[in-house]
């Protein structure tokens, strides 16, 4: 700008000086003009990118700090199974290998896993992938094909939980009912594993003997929409003893948060009652089957895992294997019922009924 006046200072001294040209000798170079003033402030410039995105997710909402402060209280957080890092277990037991395999229906992970992580934000969310709000999108929720039996399920953002929260494939494999034979179990821990619920809530994988129950679902498979999250994920109760983040339906004393039921069970003492009803019946009928099958000296006197081992296997007969099946799959469910309780009560009262 500067230079321009002075050029333009320039300019016009040589023109007058021209002018009066053929006047005699061009005298000498005048000074300098004054600087000119200053020009106008020139366009904004674009905003910054990172600080303000940060902002979203790291400001003073505190949005993460409410969910860290409920997360650090669920069993993700503090059960403390992340060690079971072996490529097998990782995909379900650690962050990394859950990231690695999620949504694919691999069984294993390519290689153990070092410095294992448990499940945390970056497991479930796409923290840090756009440093955008868009970040909070799930890391998958594509329906899931479940290892045993095959049959899909799609319960929208719960799919997934149903990823880690379904059975691992047991050997020998869970009997077509109405086919006989024989099959040797070489595992006391002969069953679904652990988590179970994903298949109990849709009504799939069990050995479905035929007997005077039909295998129809009860009430909760079709009619809750958000599925898992709904009832797990309800509005907070208090602090963090349930809901939310928690992904606690009850508080570790045992009280139910109600939240998520209310919009169906309004009455609470109602829904109190047939919370107990229906985990009475179901505890009741899995003791029955329980004991049975240990007075055919298959299950031990804990009730808890199969009289096996690979030095003495347990011969069994179809119905038998796919008896000891549902009654590891209901017990492993844990929710004695709630899930799931008209599949859960078929699946052990024809048990029952096949095995006497
Ligand atoms: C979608 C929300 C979101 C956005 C946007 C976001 N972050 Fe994060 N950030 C998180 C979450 C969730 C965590 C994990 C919290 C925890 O575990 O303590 C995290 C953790 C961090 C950490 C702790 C170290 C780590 O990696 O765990 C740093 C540092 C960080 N973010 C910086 C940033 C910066 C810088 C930006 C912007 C360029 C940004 N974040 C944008 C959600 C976000
Ligand atoms: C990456 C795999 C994975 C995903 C995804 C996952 N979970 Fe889990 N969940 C686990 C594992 C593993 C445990 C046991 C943790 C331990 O003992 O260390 C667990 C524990 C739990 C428990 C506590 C069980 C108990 O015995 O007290 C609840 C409840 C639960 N998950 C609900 C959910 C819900 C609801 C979702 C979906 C929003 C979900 N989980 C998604 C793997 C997963
Ligand atoms: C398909 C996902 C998946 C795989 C694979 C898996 N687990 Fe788990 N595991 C879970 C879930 C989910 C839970 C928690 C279920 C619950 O509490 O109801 C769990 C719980 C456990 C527990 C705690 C049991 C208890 O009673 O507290 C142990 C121990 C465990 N798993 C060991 C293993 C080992 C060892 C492997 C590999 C050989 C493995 N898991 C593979 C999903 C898996
Ligand atoms: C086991 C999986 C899981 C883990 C671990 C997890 N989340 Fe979530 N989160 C979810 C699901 C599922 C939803 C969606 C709930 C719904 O549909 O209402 C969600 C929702 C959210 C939301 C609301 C997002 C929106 O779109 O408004 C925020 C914020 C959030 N989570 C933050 C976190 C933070 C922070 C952490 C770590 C402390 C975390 N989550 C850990 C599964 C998880
Ligand atoms: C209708 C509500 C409802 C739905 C939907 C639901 N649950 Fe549950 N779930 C419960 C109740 C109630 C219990 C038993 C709590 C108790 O007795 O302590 C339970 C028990 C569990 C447990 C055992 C640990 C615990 O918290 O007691 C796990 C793990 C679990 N559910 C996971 C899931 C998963 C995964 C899904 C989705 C496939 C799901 N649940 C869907 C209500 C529900
Ligand atoms: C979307 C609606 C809806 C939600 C949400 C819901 N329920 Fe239900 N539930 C029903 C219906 C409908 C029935 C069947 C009618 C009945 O028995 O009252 C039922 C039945 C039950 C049963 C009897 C189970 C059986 O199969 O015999 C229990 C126990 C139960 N609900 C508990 C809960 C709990 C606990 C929650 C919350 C954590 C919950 N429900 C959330 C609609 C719902």
């Amino acid at each position: 700008m500067r230079l321009k006046i002075f050029f333009a200072s320039l300019l016009s001294l040589a023109l007058a000086l021209s002018l009066t040209s053929c006047e005699g000798d061009q005298g000498p170079i005048g000074p300098a003009g004054p600087t000119g003033p200053t020009g106008p402030t020139g366009p904004a410039g674009e905003t910054g990118e990172g600080v303000q995105n940060c902002k979203d997710c790291h400001g003073s909402n505190q949005l993460i700090t409410a969910k860290l402060f409920q997360w650090e209280n669920s069993v993700h957080a503090t059960g403390g199974n992340y060690e079971r890092n072996q490529a097998s277990c990782a995909i379900c037991h650690t962050s990394q290998g859950f990231l690695e395999v999620a949504g694919t229906g691999a069984t294993s992970a390519g290689a153990d896993v070092e410095n294992p992580l448990p499940q945390n934000c970056y497991t479930c969310h796409m923290i840090h992938q756009t440093y955008t709000d868009a970040d909070w999108a799930l890391t998958t929720s594509d329906p899931v094909t479940f290892w045993v039996k095959g049959d899909m399920a799609d319960l929208g953002n719960s799919n997934l939980c149903l990823n880690c929260h379904q059975a691992r494939i047991p050997s020998p494999e869970v009997p077509e009912p109405g086919v006989t034979g024989m099959a040797s179990v070489t595992s006391s821990r002969y069953g679904p594993h652990h988590g179970a619920q994903g298949m109990m809530f849709t009504g799939s994988a069990g050995y479905e003997v035929p007997g005077d129950e039909s295998y129809a679902n009860g009430a909760h498979t079709n009619l809750v929409q958000n599925a898992c999250i709904t009832c797990h994920m309800a509005e907070v109760s208090g602090g963090r003893d349930a809901g939310g983040h928690t992904f606690r339906v009850a508080s570790e004393g045992g009280d139910l948060n109600t939240n998520g039921c209310i919009q169906c069970h309004t009455d609470a003492g109602e829904l109190e009652t047939l919370v107990e009803e229906t985990q009475t019946e179901v505890a009741d009928l899995l003791l029955q089957l329980g004991t049975r099958l240990n007075e055919l000296g298959i299950l031990r006197d804990d009730l808890e895992l199969a009289n096996a081992s690979s030095s003495a296997p347990l011969e069994l007969t179809n119905v038998q294997l796919g008896a000891l099946w549902n009654y590891q799959y209901v017990r492993e469910d844990k929710s004695l019922g709630v899930h799931n309780g008209k599949y859960a009560k078929a699946l052990l009262k024809n048990s029952l009924a096949a095995l006497n």
